[in-house]
């Protein structure tokens, strides 16, 4: 347990054909999500804050246009390198092949400005189904050289994981998707964890969207703390790696102290809230 209140996780990567495990490394299992953080200093800003709240862990992505800024914000923050874990994705856009795999973890890492990514995810199934096996051998080879220490996908649904147990050497470390009290996701978290993955969990405020619901005030009020703390600190407790986003350094400190918080006798409340929720894309759906 970190001073700040979170775990740490080993993730690792199943050998389809030895069922070992590989390239194990320590994450750790909270951390500042970046979306629609813009560059031009609100990126900057809450990466510096967030570190020196506590924060170890940053979830960026190509499609968030803020990598520069992430990189500059960990370079600056007087940390050392190994101890802040550096999320970043692959776009679906330019999920396409082997070689754009490559060529996407190059650039990412020259506009991180780092060394190596520490896990480093295809954004959501590619699109062309035809390409999804390159593009997971372009990710292999990244782990292979060593740009990234660790590989995962993302919004991939159980037919997405099983579908890799025919064409990947390793499985990913990780699945990185939607969660939180109102899409708890019980057969995907299972089918996460089937393939020796850990479930990554974005969005655990619905972007937003449910601070307000009565339940969960209902619930914060009872514990003695604010509604958010209350839906992240449910998201923590799954076991899942939660990684809420602010740019507002308040909140920053605030979603941090979640960890802190004890939500028992509040289980049958939240079991109640589930009710399918997506609050933004669903790409686990697609074929
Ligand atoms: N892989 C994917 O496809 C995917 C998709 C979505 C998200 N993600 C990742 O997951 C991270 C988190 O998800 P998210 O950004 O979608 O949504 P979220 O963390 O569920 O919610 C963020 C929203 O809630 C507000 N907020 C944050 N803390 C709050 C608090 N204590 N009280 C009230 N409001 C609060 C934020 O506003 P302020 O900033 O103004 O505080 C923002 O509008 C993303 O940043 C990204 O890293 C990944």
């Amino acid at each position: 347990m970190s001073t700040a209140g979170f775990d740490s996780i080993t993730i690792g990567h199943t050998n389809t054909a030895t069922g070992q495990r590989e390239h194990e490394v320590e994450m750790p299992r909270f951390g500042l999500g970046v979306w629609q953080m813009s560059e031009g200093g609100e990126c900057r800003n809450a990466v510096q804050h967030a570190i020196s709240s506590g924060y170890r862990l940053i979830d960026t992505a190509r499609s968030y246009a803020n990598e520069t800024e992430t990189g500059a914000a960990i370079r600056d923050s007087g940390v050392a390198r190994e101890e802040i874990f550096v999320v970043t994705k692959l776009r679906q856009p330019h999920a396409t092949s082997y070689e754009a795999a490559l060529e996407h973890c190059r650039s990412s890492l020259d506009m991180l400005g780092l060394d190596c990514i520490d896990l480093y995810l295809v954004h959501a199934p590619p699109e062309d189904i035809d390409a999804r096996a390159g593009v997971w051998k372009g990710m292999e080879e990244c782990l292979a050289r060593g740009w990234a220490r660790s590989i995962g996908v993302s919004n991939y649904g159980a037919h997405h994981l099983d579908d890799m147990r025919a064409y990947a050497k390793i499985l990913p470390a990780v699945n990185q998707v939607e969660l939180h009290p109102w899409n708890q996701r019980p057969a995907l978290r299972a089918a996460i964890e089937a393939i020796g993955a850990k479930v990554m969990a974005y969005s655990p405020l619905a972007r937003g969207h449910k601070v307000g619901c009565s339940n969960l005030v209902k619930i914060a009020e009872s514990v003695g703390c604010t509604p958010a703390q209350a839906a992240i600190k449910w998201v923590y407790d799954t076991g899942a790696i939660t990684i809420p986003k602010s740019s507002n350094p308040g909140r920053i400190d605030e979603n941090i102290a979640s960890l802190k918080v004890d939500l028992g006798g509040t289980k049958s409340i939240f079991n109640s809230m589930e009710e399918a929720y997506v609050s933004g894309w669903n790409p686990t759906a697609e074929p």
